[in-house]
């Protein structure tokens, strides 16, 4: 019989230290939210042990926000089941685990409970792989995930004896204690009826009179606390700088598995690429370019310096030359684009289109080796192969109340400075 991995995200937290309006948990990174990396990484390990998960994400501050957004994106989750606890008061982690455990109608009878925080988007679903196997091979109670900072400044203390460990909050360590470098993640794997016999035990007798979720482990019990080497893996989301820090990692970790794929960065340090984005080996991507969204860059597409390009496809061996803007377009083999193009949503190009500079195109579809070498508005427009749009062509597609259809057929020349109020219909 396969496990049931019960999944407490706490995410009840204010997050104050962020200094912004929205929800610790939406805040966004690299085209998606903070929340959502905790939930993919957990996603991987359950995929990748054939557990049967079931996920249930502790929320409070902002509660309709978070919950919304959740909702939007993983009720028809077919994967896993979502439940949303609420934690109405925020009176400390063991308290929102006890929510988890109260409002989530499957959570006692799991076998095993993985506890995360939803602020820690650097996790791998090996971290979760180890302690899981851990855990079932030794037969452990629960483990906890730790790592060593030369700062240990505003973490939990872990002080190990023979058998066994506690661990102790910054506030309430000792002067010895605080010179421990072994900190705790806030990441735990326990057994279900483990964590709910110790649930009962906790009390708020402490410096921050919170419920510590910390307290369940204790000395002479049969816990492990677990030390991974990578600290960066479990870097928590509480500061604008920590925000940075965790999406420069993300970014750097995507760009090596590329780079091992065999796309080629000249000089990757200023390039921005979501998690979404897709790029094929023999592809050069030169400094600083932006990709977002759902972008597809295909095998031997040169993209070239300051280049940002927005869900859109680039089909093989096309170059964008250097300063082009691309949203929402796609753009098929061998084209040349730019440099200074902007495309916008809902440009179709077929193979070998030409786009020169401060050239900008909206909503049309440029059939095979058309060329459109300079300084034009194409908007809401269809161009038949071969033809040439000469310099200064314009589009005049709107008449102040509505938008015009221009056609143009194939093998066409247009001449420098032409506009063409639409709707207007040019033959082959
Ligand atoms: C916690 C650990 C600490 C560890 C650190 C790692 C405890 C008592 N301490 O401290 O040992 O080193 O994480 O980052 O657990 N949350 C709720 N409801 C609450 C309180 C917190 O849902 O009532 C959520 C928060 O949204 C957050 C997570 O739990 O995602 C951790 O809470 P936080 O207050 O940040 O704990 P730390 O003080 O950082
Ligand atoms: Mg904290």
């Amino acid at each position: 019989m396969t496990d049931q991995m019960g999944v407490a995200l706490l995410a009840a937290g204010a997050g104050t230290r962020l200094k912004v309006k929205t929800a610790k948990p939406l805040i966004r990174l690299l085209g998606k939210r903070l929340v959502d990396f905790s939930i993919s990484a957990v996603d991987d390990f359950l995929e990748s042990k054939k557990l049967a998960g079931k996920f249930g994400v502790v929320i409070g501050h902002q509660k309709e926000e978070v919950k919304e957004y959740l909702e939007s994106v993983y009720s028809n989750d077919s994967r896993s089941e979502f439940s949303y606890p609420i934690q109405e008061q925020q009176l400390g982690t063991a308290d929102a685990l006890k929510c988890f455990f109260k409002d989530c109608p499957w959570a006692k009878d799991t076998e095993y409970t993985l506890i995360l925080c939803a602020d820690t988007p650097l996790l791998t679903s090996d971290i979760f792989e180890s302690l899981y196997n851990v855990i079932k091979e030794e037969n452990i109670d629960g483990v906890c995930a730790t790592f060593s900072v030369d700062n240990p400044s505003g973490y939990g203390r872990i002080v190990r004896s023979q058998k066994g460990f506690v661990i102790v909050e910054h506030k309430d360590s000792s002067e010895e204690q605080l010179k421990i470098k072994e900190v705790n993640s806030g990441l735990y794997l326990v057994k279900t009826k483990f964590v709910l016999e110790q649930l009962k035990t906790i009390d708020s007798n402490n410096k921050s009179n919170e419920f510590y979720l910390t307290d369940i482990f204790k000395f002479d019990s049969n816990v492990k606390a677990i030390e991974f080497e990578d600290a960066d893996s479990f870097l928590g989301v509480n500061t604008m700088i920590q925000l940075e820090q965790a999406r420069l990692n993300l970014i750097t970790r995507k760009i090596r598995t590329l780079q091992c794929e065999g796309v080629n960065f000249i000089n990757s340090q200023n390039c921005y690429i979501e998690e979404g984005v897709e790029i094929e080996s023999g592809a050069t991507i030169f400094p600083s370019v932006t990709l977002l969204g759902n972008t597809k860059i295909n095998s031997d597409v040169l993209v070239e310096q300051g280049c940002v390009i927005k869900n859109s496809t680039i089909a093989e061996d096309t170059v964008v030359k250097a300063y082009s803007y691309i949203e929402d377009t796609a753009i098929q083999k061998n084209c040349a684009i730019g440099p200074f193009a902007r495309l916008r949503k809902g440009t179709e190009i077929a193979d070998q289109v030409k786009i020169g500079n401060f050239v900008e195109t909206k909503q049309v579809k440029l059939d095979k080796n058309v060329a459109i070498s300079h300084l034009s508005y194409v908007g809401d427009a269809e161009v038949g192969e071969n033809t040439n749009l000469g310099c200064g062509f314009i589009t005049c597609n709107y008449d102040g109340e509505k938008k015009h259809l221009t056609k143009i057929g194939k093998d066409s020349f247009i001449g420098s400075d032409t506009q063409m109020i639409a709707p207007v219909n040019i033959g082959d």
